[in-house]
């Protein structure tokens, strides 16, 4: 972030929450965002009437509005890379070009699924879907919060190159009924090519003749699918310019497609356009995503904390913190700007977190009595995932209000151990219900509120070079041992016996 901006956020008052409640009865309305079916309330941080002002001036001297719109018109916006971040494209909410290859890439989805249906598989019971990082946490997030009732397929997403995870995953799955899809924007990844190697050889050891039969790809890259072995028709190949944290709305998210139907899919990418046109169209004081980075901002570069974290309070939500981390972190966890000079201040936060009311028990003691100030969010959901006694669900919104409630107003005693300062910031985020439509908004607000903190700190959120070295490190033991490295990890390989 340009320093004079990150000197003005560190010179701001922050005047107790408690206090700003008092001084202004509308601060709740002036800071609640209702959308989509989703009610976004930053009330509970510090964000004040100054705050405001220097975070839209940062916004305004930053020219987000343009970013904004070169990011929707298609425009370079990763400059390192030389190209566009299209994921909007996908719900319709892009260029003319990009959208409408996205709508034949839908054509082609719905096609492939017509034909799944239909019975050109065989009687196919089980998707098994092989991916990493974007092209597994988009489609296991959105199975997972959705699919628990009434999917058309056992849906099971395998990430991990360690062989534990594909073997649990295809226990209890026949091969003769299985539809292995194959996710990799680049077709080079090493876990997953690794892993559908594997799921290959498990189909022809189930007794499966045409093994390659039955494996589709999701792909940027068609011809390196056909290479390794996959027909032309049944390759679901999206736009190079489609980042892969960002690629669910496209055919990364063919398993959720698939499996609960076209009309959920439809359903999700129209809610994350309605996500879209808020983001475009609402001032910046009254746009969620906007609201959110500021507050972001605000304690990241203002206040120092390092870390932020979200607990979702809905076991639909169990895997958003996941989602998240690779968002937020991959997008902005970043040590230059996007002319290449040193950031100065904090990148993105450490995104970490996880489900109410389980965290309570475990972690909470730290965010209400320790010594860092972590912004908190919690997520939930008005309507219940199941229908057990509705008592289980009060309990679990009573226990995520009372969270809020009681990290902002603290409690005093004479006793030093049993004090709780209080005055620590939460956003909440409720749902009416999770629904194809709710998440889609959801997710879409999450992407663009990690594009504003990226424009705020002059990061290009859409590359991801730090992940490579360890890749290249990797493929170097694989290939020459324990030559050539340092001591203790040459030690470690010659133990490991590589
Ligand atoms: O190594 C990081 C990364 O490139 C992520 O950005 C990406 O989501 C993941 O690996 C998987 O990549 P691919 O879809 O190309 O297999």
């Amino acid at each position: 972030m340009v320093e004079e901006f990150r000197n003005a956020l560190m010179a701001l008052p922050k005047p107790r929450l408690a206090d700003l409640f008092a001084e202004n009865a509308s601060r709740v309305d002036d800071l609640t965002v209702n959308l989509s079916g989703i009610r976004f309330d930053f009330s509970k941080t510090h964000l004040d009437a100054q705050a405001l002002a220097l975070l839209q001036q940062i916004a305004e001297t930053q020219a987000l509005a343009d970013k904004r719109e070169a990011l929707f018109s298609g425009a370079v916006v990763n400059a390192t890379e030389g190209r566009a971040a299209e994921h909007a494209a996908e719900r319709g909410s892009g260029g003319a070009d990009a959208v409408a290859q996205a709508k034949a890439l839908q054509a082609r989805m719905r096609g492939l699924i017509e034909v799944i249906e239909a019975g050109a598989f065989g009687e196919i019971a089980h998707i098994l879907h092989i991916g990493i990082g974007g092209s597994a946490l988009g489609p296991k997030l959105l199975v997972d919060a959705l699919g628990r009732d009434g999917a058309a397929y056992d849906v099971k997403v395998v990430s991990n190159i360690d062989g534990a995870a594909l073997a649990e995953a295809v226990r209890d799955m026949d091969p003769h009924k299985t539809l292995v899809a194959v996710a990799s924007k680049t077709f080079t990844t090493t876990e997953t090519l690794l892993n559908a190697t594997s799921a290959l050889q498990w189909l022809r050891d189930g007794g499966v003749e045409d093994p390659y039969g039955q494996v589709i790809a999701l792909t940027a890259k068609p011809e390196k699918a056909v290479e390794w072995g996959i027909d032309e028709s049944r390759i679901l190949p999206f736009a190079e310019s489609v980042g892969g944290r960002y690629s669910l709305w496209c055919s990364i998210g063919f398993p959720f497609a698939a499996a609960l139907g076209w009309g959920a899919y439809e359903e999700l990418l129209e809610g994350a356009a309605a996500m879209d046109r808020h983001f475009r169209n609402a001032p910046l004081r009254q746009n969620a995503p906007v609201l959110a980075a500021f507050a972001d901002q605000f304690y990241a570069q203002g206040q120092g904390c390092e870390t932020r974290a979200v607990f979702a309070y809905d076991e639909r939500l169990r895997l958003l913190p996941a989602y998240l981390q690779q968002l937020e972190m991959e997008s902005n966890g970043k040590s230059v700007t996007a002319d290449g000079k040193p950031l100065g201040g904090h990148s993105a936060p450490v995104t970490w977190g996880g489900v109410g009311t389980d965290a309570q028990h475990a972690v909470f003691q730290l965010l209400h009595q320790g010594t860092h100030l972590i912004p908190v969010e919690f997520i939930a959901s008005i309507a219940p995932g199941h229908d057990f006694d509705l008592a289980h669900h009060e309990t679990l919104l009573v226990n995520c209000f009372a969270q809020g409630a009681a990290l902002m107003q603290g409690k005093t005693s004479d006793d030093p151990a049993r004090s709780y300062v209080g005055d620590r910031p939460s956003t909440t985020i409720l749902l009416d219900d999770v629904t194809p439509a709710t998440l889609g908004a959801l997710i879409a607000f999450y992407e663009h509120r990690t594009f504003v903190n990226a424009v705020l700190m002059g990061i290009n959120p859409f590359d991801q070079f730090g992940v490579e070295l360890g890749k290249e490190i990797a493929k170097g033991i694989a290939e020459n041992g324990a030559e050539g490295f340092d001591p203790s990890t040459s030690a470690l390989i010659a133990a490991a016996g590589l």
